[in-house]
């Protein structure tokens, strides 16, 4: 290598596949620290972030079809190493002179490699092993100066190499499980090919954002709605490393909180870190704002509406700030491929005080955009941010809100926090809170007879929800041995006064959704 290429990011030129965030996170768990541009971005902007080696993803679209999305044909001139995957792969071959036709048969799932790589990126993988594969298209015809490298039933070119050029590429997928050995083409690529000693760590992206956070910030004043979640907890303890003071956090109480939230946020963020921390008791106001609504949209869009007029009334006293800070995640970006537009990048809207910033002319602030969710906690450890905030369920914003089914009332609120305190207590008695993505309590609108020391009761009814998954897409719920659920729905009877009976929610995502609005 001519240059120590440590400081330098790998970027992954993104065509819009739906596993293209997953390569860049694969590269990372390899140590090297990569970023992900949409497959429009200039030469020069690339340029801009100096890379060490270009990474093109998979597309949904057709190489040789019109119209199909291509990068500047110079990200092949630049001189660094290059690894095309799928879409890219053929893209590579394309621009290169080689030949892209439909396949006579697609090809898509499980399908045996078999190879002789002496490039090295194949290298350490077994001589037959499983991959991923997902094509209609097929690459007929290398360019000149390069070769066959591996090979599956029905497509020849499954893998092939310019090692001169250090022109690599591979019509499967090796960044998804189904591909148990891809790992090795990703440690191949970015350790033997690019260079890369395996340095990168979370605590050189602290050092790496405390810089450009500083640089962008300035001396200018940043606010951040904090809400206790994961993801704000993780963007404030970064962004106050970074510039200190000139943040600002705003906390809003919306009487929809857990047990206990209010003062575990206040305890850790102003006592802790010392942060310059706003806390907002507006409990009154959303419960006022949600009397007699039981539609859940309803209660979403108020819950919605109000937390932007709280939040933005207390930013106007706190006079100009120039930048709203968000816990943004790269699944939270949600990307769009068009022929003629490219990837566009729009926020969740439950996920921000959407429409705040253009208002107040803030700019965004987001050093969170590239991670993923597993990566934000192992960054909270990194920031010294107790266990219990890094490690915490996702909470959904409109909160209770969402759990409290039919009428919203502080009483009902208060039930449901308790039997929640009560379901996640026992989990985490039991050794079982990192194997569940998310455990949630439903108070239902329904009332059901019970007998309780001889009396006669009607009371509320509860059930409980666990569920596991990996991104939230799609969720199971999750087996628990029975006597964990006996004893919650015992201390949940015994400990709740208004609940008189316990239910399980079994349903997986898709048909239901993990909340119940
Ligand atoms: P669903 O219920 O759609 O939820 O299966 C998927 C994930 O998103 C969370 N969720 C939200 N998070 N604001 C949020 O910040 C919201 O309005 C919201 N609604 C759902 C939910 O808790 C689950 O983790």
């Amino acid at each position: 290598m001519s240059q120590n290429p440590e400081s330098k990011p790998i970027i992954v030129l993104d065509f819009g596949a739906q596993y293209s965030k997953l390569i860049a996170r694969r590269v990372r768990e390899a140590n090297v620290f990569s970023l992900i541009l949409p497959y429009t971005a200039s030469v020069d902007e690339i340029r801009g972030h100096d890379p060490s080696a270009i990474i093109l993803s998979g597309g949904p679209s057709s190489a040789h079809a019109g119209g199909a999305p291509k990068c500047e044909h110079g990200v092949f001139e630049l001189g660094i190493p290059i690894l095309g995957i799928c879409y890219g792969a053929q893209l590579m071959a394309q621009e290169l002179g080689g030949e892209v036709q439909p396949a006579e048969k697609r090809e898509y799932g499980i399908a045996h490699l078999t190879h002789t790589d002496a490039t090295g990126l194949l290298a350490g993988m077994d001589p037959q092993t499983q991959v991923w594969m997902s094509h209609g298209d097929l690459v007929t015809q290398l360019p000149s100066g390069f070769e066959a490298i591996g090979q599956t039933e029905n497509c020849p070119y499954a893998a092939f190499a310019n090692p001169a050029a250090k022109m690599y590429a591979v019509q499967f997928h090796p960044e998804v499980i189904h591909t148990p050995q891809g790992a090795k083409i990703f440690a191949n690529f970015v350790h033997a090919i690019v260079g890369h000693d395996a340095s990168w760590t979370m605590g050189s992206f602290v050092d790496m954002e405390v810089e450009k956070i500083r640089e962008t910030v300035g001396q200018k004043r940043v606010l951040l709605g904090l809400s206790g979640g994961v993801d704000s907890s993780v963007a404030a303890a970064l962004i106050h490393k970074a510039i200190g003071d000139q943040l600002t956090c705003v906390f809003v109480n919306n009487g929809l909180l857990r047990k206990g939230e209010p003062e575990m946020v206040q305890q850790v963020f102003r006592d802790n870190f010392h942060i310059d921390l706003r806390y907002v008791d507006a409990e009154l106001r959303f419960l006022t704002a949600l009397e007699g609504i039981t539609e859940p949209e309803e209660k979403r869009k108020i819950i919605g509406g109000l937390f932007i007029d709280v939040f933005e009334e207390e930013a106007t006293q706190l006079g100009h700030m120039d930048f709203l800070a968000q816990g943004t995640l790269y699944p939270d970006v949600i990307e769009s491929t068009s022929a003629t537009g490219g990837p566009s990048a729009t926020i969740k809207s439950h996920h921000n005080v959407g429409g705040l910033p253009e208002k107040m002319n803030m700019e965004l602030l987001e050093p969170l955009r590239e991670l993923f969710k597993d990566e934000v906690r192992a960054l909270g450890r990194e920031l010294g941010l107790p266990a219990d905030v890094v490690n915490r369920h996702p909470f959904p914003g409109p909160g209770l809100g969402v759990r409290c089914i039919g009428a919203i009332t502080k009483a009902r609120l208060d039930t449901l926090r308790e039997a929640d305190a009560i379901f996640i207590d026992e989990i985490a008695k039991a050794g079982l809170y990192g194997d569940i993505w998310q455990a949630l309590v439903d108070l239902l609108p329904v009332r059901s007879v019970g007998v309780q020391g001889d009396e006669r009761t009607y009371e509320e009814v509860c059930s409980l929800r666990a569920v596991t998954s990996e991104d939230a897409m799609t969720a199971d719920w999750y087996r628990f041995p029975p006597d964990v659920l006996a004893r919650c729905a015992n201390r949940i009877c015994n400990e709740v006064p208004r609940i008189n009976r316990v239910l399980y929610d079994i349903t997986s995502k898709p048909p239901g959704t993990i909340e119940w609005e």
